[in-house]
This record gives C-alpha cells, structure tokens and sequence, in this order.
C-alpha cells in the first residue's frame, strides 16, 4: 500500500512541476552538456536551444565571449529588426553567424569559423522576450595539433649521439615521449621546450642523448592529450654513426671513404675512356686498311693501265714510224767498210762492261746508197737467228766516221755510242725496225715482229746540215729489208 502511495505521490509531484513550469511560461533554455571543442583553423558550433512551442518573431539573441573579467560582444539576433536581425560586431565579422533557417525552431546556435587560440573561453547565449529571460554559458576548448614530428641527429655528446625531435603547431602544450623500439619509454634523458608562438601555439623541441649500446631505434612521440591524437617520428641509427674510437678516426675513415670513391670514379671513368679509345683505334685501323687495299688495288689497276697504255703508245709509235719507211739499197762491192766495234761485254759489271768496250774487234760493214741529212727515216733489217751483228747509222765527216749502233755478240744485244744496253739483254728482235730521227737527234730500234720500240740512241748534235747519215749492216748478217706498206694496219689513236 505504502509503495502505491508513493507512487501516486511521485507522479502527482511532476504533474505539478511541469503544471507550474506551462504556469511561468512556456520557455526553457537547454544547457550544454560539455565544452565545445575547436579546432584551430576549423568551424565550431557553440549550442543554445530555447524550447518553445513556438518561438517568438521578436525574440532577442545575445552571444558575448567572456574572457578574464572582459565581455566582448560576438553576435545579436534581433527579431524585431525584420529586415536586418543579425549584426555580427566587428572582430567576428565573417566569422561568426547564426543559423538564420534554425532560429524559429529556437536554435539559437552561433556558428564560429576559422577558430583560433585567443577564442578559447567562455560564450554566453542569453535570450530576452517580452516578459522572459535566460541565459548558458557555453566553454570553448580549443586545440590544434601538428602535421609532423622530425626526429634529427644533432650532435656527438661525448660517446653519445645527441638527437632532437621537432614539431610545431600544437595546443595545447604538447607532451613529448622518446620511444625504444618496442614502444617503452626510454629511460634516456630528455629536455624539452614548448615555445608558443605569437598565435599561441605551442612549438616543441626536445632532445635525447642516446649512448652506444642502447636500442638504435628511436621514436619521438608529440601527444595532443585534448584531441587524444599524436604524431610520431622515428630514427634506425646505425653503429657507424658512434664516434667509436676517436673523432679522429672518423675523419680518417670518411677522408679515405671518401678518397676511395674518388678513386674508383677515376678508374672508372679511364677505363670507359679506354675502351672507347680502344674501340676508335681499332675502327681508324680497320678504315686505313681499307683505304691502303683501295689504294693498292687503284695503284694496281692504274699501274695495269699505264702499261696497256704505253704498250699501245709504243705501237702507235711504231706503226707512225713505219709509215716512213725508205727503201734501202746497197751494193756490196762498192759500199764496203771496216768499223771497229766492241764486243761483247761479259759481265753486267760496269768496269767490266767498260773493259768489254776497249777490247774491239774489226767488222766490214755494208753501207747503203741513200744518205740522210735531215727529217724522219725509218728502214727494217732482218737478222733473223744471227747472234752476231751490228747494224745502225754512220756519219762521214772529213776522214773521221762517227756512229751509232745495235750489235749483238755473244748472245747479248747492246748499243753503241748510247752506251746503254737493252733492258733486257735476253732480246733477240729478228726483225729490227730502225727509226733515225734527225729533227730530234735520236735513233729508235724497233722490234718490228711485236711492233714495239725497245731501244734509243742520241745523236751527237750536228750543226753542219751538209753532213750525211748512212744506213749500214754488218756484211753476211742479215738484210735490209723492204717495208710492204700494204700489210700495215691502222693504228689505233691514242687519246
Ligand atoms: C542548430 O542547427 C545547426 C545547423 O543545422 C546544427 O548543426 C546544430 O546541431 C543545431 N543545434 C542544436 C542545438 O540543435
């Protein structure tokens, strides 16, 4: 029975209470539950709800930040100023607004924009009717944190290496944890400093000094305990890095480090060098051979040429010379005389063939009737398989016979007065063209069966243009031999 008494007792209390809350009116502010969070550079939405059944056209909004013992005034909805409700006073411009759609449902919230650290304090939203009045108050908290932490080795502290964590833009102060590699807490010491910045956040840098032998691994660990957020860095430091002897076998390792890779670089770089060097001398060579065969093999051809060319030179030659041909005519009897020539000289030795030359003998010779004083006369003599003869031109001067001669002796071809022999001394010529030329003072010596010129004598120049040159041949040997013109073909030109 009791507790049904109670009951009735509970229930007819609240019907009262909410009969005398309808009774004093029916407005009510609903207070914010906790403080507002802002995050600095973001918006933030500060709370104030009039509940209402329906919300008065002339209502009277007021949000004024309370900072120390100052009340700054943000933002004043006017309901009665229908044209122009919202004024926004002048360091919030921009910042600050209601939400116009939401003020007839009683949200009376003010939106803050681009929250900085000077916003965190105290915000009241007081609403005034017309015979009504309330106000909360709301709290900002305000925090920022970091994009980054960097971790930095510093310094060498003693046989340590100094490390410092850096990282800006926190607030609150951050708190700044060194981790080993498992994620404990190091034991190592640490100094850290918060330095705030003329916006008011917080810059830290701390630093460790961290001993040989110790965990290597290496966290920094910035904690934003308002956000519940963090950022972490971490270092891998290798032995390499301790000063383990001495400083100065550090600069010693790294100069020869440092002397090696130079080095290495250069022979590198000489050794590319020298196969490209290499490469470049093998293709010069391989071009210089090829131009050496290219030349060899034009040196040849032209050489080929030159040869086929004289020898047609030489025919030609020979062919002009025999269209002059004379008929030469000697009676034996009358033309007879005896020269002194030279036999044969043994040896090619010069001194010998000198010595070849002084040793004479006495041959008769047939001289022909028809004498030359002057131009171009050319005759053949036919010796056949004789090997000894002497056949050419003799000049009679006063008592005194000069002349000029091809004998063969021994086997041997050689001239007289030229005193040169014929190239080769193994030619036997059985049909001899000779050629005297008395505009150039010379005398050629044809081999008239291959139709080409194999010997010539100068003769000494004569100024007197009455003296005469005879045609001889060494008597019993051989003939003169008359030149049928009629078998002589027509020589080729030469270009
Ligand atoms: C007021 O309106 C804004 C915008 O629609 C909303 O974000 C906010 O939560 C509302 N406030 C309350 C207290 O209902």
């Amino acid at each position: 029975m009791a507790s049904r008494f109670q009951h009735a007792m509970i229930l007819h209390i609240i019907l009262f209470l909410q009969i005398v809350h309808l009774v004093k009116g029916q407005f009510r502010m609903i207070p914010p539950y906790d403080p507002v969070l802002g995050v600095v550079g973001k918006g933030a939405i500060l709370p104030c709800q009039l509940e209402a059944e329906t919300v008065p056209k002339e209502i009277n909004v007021q949000w004024i930040f309370i900072q120390n013992t100052q009340s700054i005034e943000v933002a004043t909805y006017d309901g009665k100023d229908v044209q122009y409700p919202v004024r926004v006073t002048r360091p919030y411009l921009g910042r600050s607004s209601f939400f116009p759609s939401e003020v007839n449902k009683g949200n009376l919230s003010l939106h803050l924009k681009n929250v900085m650290v000077s916003d965190k304090g105290k915000y009241l939203c007081s609403v005034s009717l017309e015979n009504w009045y309330d106000e909360v108050v709301v709290d900002l908290d305000v925090a920022a944190q970091s994009d980054k932490s960097e971790v930095f080795l510093d310094s060498y502290v003693g046989q340590g290496i100094g490390l410092n964590c850096k990282s800006q833009g926190w607030f609150p102060e951050p708190a700044v944890y060194w981790l080993d590699s498992k994620g404990r807490i190091r034991e190592d010491k640490v100094i850290t400093r918060n330095l705030q910045t003329s916006s008011g956040l917080f810059d830290v840098v701390s630093s460790l000094t961290i001993e040989p032998g110790s965990d290597m691994e290496v966290s920094c660990r910035v904690v934003n305990g308002l956000l519940n957020t963090a950022r972490q860095s971490r270092v891998l430091i290798s032995d390499v890095f301790f000063p383990s002897t001495s400083p100065w076998m550090t600069a010693f390792l790294v100069t020869l480090f440092c002397s090696l890779a130079v080095i290495a670089a250069l022979v590198y770089k000489l050794k590319i060098d020298q196969t490209r060097r290499q490469k470049e001398e093998t293709m010069l060579d391989e071009l210089k051979k090829g131009k050496e065969d290219l030349e060899k093999e034009l040196d040849a051809q032209e050489k080929l040429h030159t040869a086929e060319l004289s020898e047609t030179k030489s025919k030609h030659e020979f062919h002009k010379a025999r269209e002059i041909a004379v008929t030469i005519t000697v009676i034996p009897e009358f033309q007879l005389l005896e020269i002194q020539v030279p036999r044969a000289p043994v040896v090619e030795d010069k001194a010998c063939k000198l010595a070849g030359l002084s040793s004479l003998s006495t041959v008769p010779v047939l001289v022909a009737k028809e004498g030359f004083t002057a131009g171009k006369h050319y005759w053949e003599v036919e010796v056949g398989q004789q090997q000894d003869w002497v056949l050419g031109v003799v000049r009679q001067k006063g008592k005194q016979e000069d002349y000029w001669a091809l004998r063969r002796s021994n086997g041997v071809t050689f001239s007289i007065k030229g005193n040169n022999r014929p190239e080769s001394t193994a030619i036997n010529v059985p049909v001899i063209g000779v050629l005297l030329d008395l505009e150039e003072a010379q005398i050629y010596f044809h081999d008239a069966v291959h139709e080409s010129s194999f010997q010539r004598i100068q003769i000494s120049p004569e100024k007197e243009s009455t003296v005469v040159f005879y045609p001889f041949l060494s008597k019993g040997e051989g003939r003169f031999k008359p030149v049928c013109h009629q078998n002589i073909p027509v020589p080729l030109e030469i270009p």
